[in-house]
């Protein structure tokens, strides 16, 4: 089996500011992070913020255009955001997909996007409360992956990352239990291993919905579960830099 590193990765969504940016930065750079990635993802102004500095994380865009550049007034580009020095882009989000109207057709454009210009998608993927009461988890990740994996083709899966993020758990403080999750990560890892083996193993699969200090360890020891997307506790410096010491003990 591939050694994959845990990955956590603060959302922040439409919250922070420059004063969280300089707290966030001072604690984790503080904490000498060493075989764990840790992605910070603020909004957009703020990344320009984190640009100079020698950071031990990664930056991450909430959004990107489907556009590479022309007139389309407030959208923000794929090279706008790796001038910035952004490595990854969250894409597919649930809120994004409900609020915003996005389809798995939109999501796998941004994907592509992404790939072609060498940054990391953080492809989210979950199913509603009621999904998974009339049984239809598995259906509904199935269609959200294999839309990637249908049009880009399995390879589009190396070097990218998938945040399972059960849409009941998002902001509730409900989190999935640690086998509940684990059952998910399982069944998606084995739907991409039907492609590729070598890229299935490799692949970082993170947890989301109401992670925190208290269960992270938990949650991200399942031998499916590489990491987390954590929203409304990595706006915690305290808190987020936690979870990233307790994820550097964990495997
Ligand atoms: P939460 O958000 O941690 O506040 O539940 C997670 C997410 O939406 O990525």
């Amino acid at each position: 089996m591939a050694e994959r590193r845990i990955l956590v990765a603060a959302n922040w969504k439409l919250n922070g500011d420059k004063s969280l940016v300089s707290k966030m930065s001072d604690a984790l750079n503080a904490l000498e992070l060493s075989n764990i990635d840790v992605v910070i993802t603020p909004s957009f102004p703020y990344l320009a913020c984190f640009e100079q500095a020698n950071n031990s994380f990664s930056l991450c865009a909430q959004n990107v255009s489907e556009h590479e550049s022309g007139a389309y007034t407030g959208e923000v580009s794929i090279e706008m955001l790796k001038e910035l020095g952004c490595e990854y882009v969250i894409i597919g989000h649930s809120e994004r997909r409900t609020i915003f109207n996005e389809s798995d057709e939109l999501i796998c454009k941004k994907f592509e996007l992404i790939k072609a210009k060498s940054l990391k998608p953080i492809f989210c993927i979950g199913e509603t409360e009621g999904e998974r009461e009339s049984d239809e988890t598995e259906n509904v990740i199935s269609r959200q992956v294999n839309v990637i994996i249908d049009t880009l083709g399995v390879e589009a899966l190396e070097n990218s990352v998938i945040a399972y993020e059960p849409v009941w758990a998002i902001g509730t403080g409900k989190t999935a239990s640690p086998e509940q999750a684990q059952d998910v990560h399982h069944f998606i890892r084995t739907l991409v291993a039907k492609k590729s083996a070598v890229i299935a193993d490799k692949l970082q699969i993170l947890y989301g919905g109401s992670v925190n200090a208290s269960n992270c360890e938990t949650l991200f020891s399942q031998s499916d579960i590489d990491g987390g997307l954590i929203g409304g506790a990595s706006l915690k410096p305290d808190e987020f830099s936690t979870v990233c010491r307790l994820a550097q003990g964990i495997k």
